[in-house]
């Protein structure tokens, strides 16, 4: 089990989840100003270029602290940018980490082709097998169904509905709590591997 040093870079079978670069900014640029994806996402759009490249090294910095993970998630064959993941400590004034939260978004066109279930399930790996994360949390917002479907995929469990959570574009949104335990996590690869043999 590794402690966390800083952002690693991690491969799954068809991408790669690269830590960020202000040399992305072009491509978060598209990506946080696309329709409807600060709505979705509950963030305020990016007003220009620069305030992506700001963005982009303060969490840079982060990255290279320990205290935050934010990847570029890119194909491996042609580092095509697909979108986004993160994940970072929710009491970083704790140690150890017992809880993180997650964040994601992918472009539109990399939408129905299973780029995310990739990553997070990459993401869980890493988070549970190779590291020592107690507790995975994301929420979502109650109108996302694509999100909540996604995540309930991949292993998350509903734990209620938090009100009035998220303030963004203008209005207050109710989120869903979605969360993953390791104990649970390592419970269900166990099994796994039992029913294949
Ligand atoms: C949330 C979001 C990442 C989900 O994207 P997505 O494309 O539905 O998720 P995946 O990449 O895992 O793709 C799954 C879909 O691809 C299909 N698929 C096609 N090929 C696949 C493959 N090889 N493996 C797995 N799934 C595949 C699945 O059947 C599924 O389709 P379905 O939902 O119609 O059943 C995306 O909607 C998004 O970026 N939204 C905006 C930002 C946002 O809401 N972020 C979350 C805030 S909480």
């Amino acid at each position: 089990m590794s402690a966390f040093l800083s952002c690693p870079e991690l491969s799954a079978q068809r991408i790669v989840l690269k830590p960020v670069e202000s040399s992305d900014a072009h491509d978060f640029y598209e990506l946080w100003t696309s329709d409807g994806l600060s709505v979705s996402g509950g963030f305020e759009k990016p007003g220009d270029l620069d305030a992506v490249v700001n963005s982009l090294n303060y969490f840079k910095n982060l990255n290279a602290s320990g205290f935050y993970f934010k990847w570029s998630i890119r194909l491996c064959d042609t580092n095509e940018f697909l979108g986004e993941l993160e994940c970072y400590p929710l009491k970083p004034q704790i140690r150890p980490w017992m809880e993180w939260g997650l964040g994601y978004s992918l472009k539109k066109s990399a939408w129905g082709q299973g780029f995310m279930s990739e990553a997070l399930a990459r993401l869980l790996h890493f988070a549970f097998a190779e590291s020592v994360i107690i507790r995975l949390k994301a929420d979502v917002s109650t109108h996302n169904a694509r999100s909540y479907r996604l995540l309930k995929k991949v292993g998350f469990l509903e734990e209620g509905i938090q009100s009035a959570k998220n303030f963004s574009n203008g209005q207050f949104n109710d989120m869903t709590l979605m969360a993953f335990t390791r104990e649970r996590y390592l419970q269900e690869q166990q099994a796994l591997r039992a029913e294949l043999g």
